[in-house]
């Protein structure tokens, strides 16, 4: 079985290379572009692709993928938003993905994104750096005792809520499918949850119904001086409207590890580069507002899960069974 990989990094390829030895089936080689509908040409002669959040599978891709008679696409990370699974279904591509490599992971990022935030261990450390020991701006807030909101409560926002549980702050949840194993949240309404947490953080998948879920109304229903963290996806906060209620100073803090215009930096060296838009320099030039590159998977054993589950999804593609990682 012949694998093109998109937007290969160093590091996905040393942990696909040390996984592959145990499949010697498949061959894989790397590419460092990313997916499109040009490179998508290059994929010709393969039986499958293997592409990353930030590439394009949208319509004119499939289209090329499927001309060049491609029949699955391997997603090495757990959302599918970026591709069109009414194309693919339409081709009969299968599209398989990894659900849950390590939701411990990006929780983790989560937390470390709400107490840097809160701490502005950002400006700590660069001030400490010049030898300034002052602590002007710096003052945060507990979180024991204080009351954390999670959106969304499947693998990662369930994790989440444990860690949350184990700073002795009270969780509360809110999700269309309440998790039964979590038996200290209790479950609210969205319009409940914004108005009595000191801790939103977003971790259900981005869709129609999702997309811009933290807009000017919901952000008024919040409580002054909340701390919002999204290492979910960008589209579920309108932008826009965040910066807006940062400038209110409805937020205490701000962590983001995924943001709207991320498309275009995740996982590049940009720093010779004048940047066209300015939301993420915006974003950036406020003191509480911590601001990541989509690494909240980043791992050692997130990584080695990746190539494990992406290989065995490539395995049972070429068997013709189902492993339930299929999207459908
Ligand atoms: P999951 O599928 O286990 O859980 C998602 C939860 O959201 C489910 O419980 C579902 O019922 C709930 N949900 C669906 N629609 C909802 C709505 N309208 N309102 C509230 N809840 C709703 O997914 P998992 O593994 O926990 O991942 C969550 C998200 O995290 C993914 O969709 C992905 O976008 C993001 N992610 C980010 C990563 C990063 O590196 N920053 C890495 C991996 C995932």
């Amino acid at each position: 079985m012949k694998i093109l990989f998109y937007d290969t990094k160093n590091y996905d390829r040393e942990s696909f290379e040390r996984k592959c030895e145990e499949y010697p089936e498949i061959q894989i080689d790397y590419l460092k572009s990313e997916l499109s509908p040009n490179t998508a040409r290059l994929a010709k002669g393969y039986d499958a692709i293997c592409a990353f959040v930030s590439s394009d599978v949208g319509t004119e891709t499939v289209e090329v993928l499927h001309e060049c008679g491609v029949g699955l696409i391997l997603m090495r990370c757990a959302g599918f938003n970026n591709v069109d699974v009414k194309k693919t279904g339409e081709y009969g591509i299968r599209v398989m993905r990894v659900p849950g490599y390590s939701p411990e992971a990006v929780a983790e990022h989560a937390m470390a994104l709400a107490l840097a935030a809160n701490r502005r261990i950002n400006k700590a450390y660069v001030r400490v750096r010049e030898n300034d020991f002052s602590l002007g701006g710096m003052l945060g807030i507990n979180f024991y005792k204080k009351t954390a909101g999670i959106v969304g409560t499947g693998k990662i926002g369930a994790a989440m809520a444990r860690i949350c549980h184990g700073f002795g702050m009270k969780v509360i949840a809110y999700d269309k499918y309440p998790n039964p194993d979590l038996d200290f949240v209790t479950y609210v309404t969205l319009d409940e949850l914004l108005a009595q947490s000191d801790l939103i953080s977003l971790h259900c998948p981005l869709m129609d119904e999702t997309y811009h879920m933290i807009n000017w109304d919901s952000i008024q229903k919040m409580k002054d001086g909340v701390i919002l963290v999204n290492t979910s996806r960008g589209g579920l906060v309108k932008t826009e409207d965040l910066i807006a209620g940062i400038r209110e100073r409805k937020f205490f803090a701000v962590g983001l590890d995924v943001y709207e215009e991320e498309k275009k930096n995740v996982f590049e060296d940009r720093s010779d580069d004048i940047m066209e838009s300015s939301v993420t320099a915006r974003l950036l030039s406020f003191p509480n507002v911590v601001i990541t590159s989509h690494q909240g998977f980043f791992t050692e054993e997130a990584l080695a899960a990746i190539s494990e589950t992406t290989l065995e999804n490539a395995m049972a593609f070429e068997r013709g069974e189902k492993n339930g990682n299929e999207v459908e």
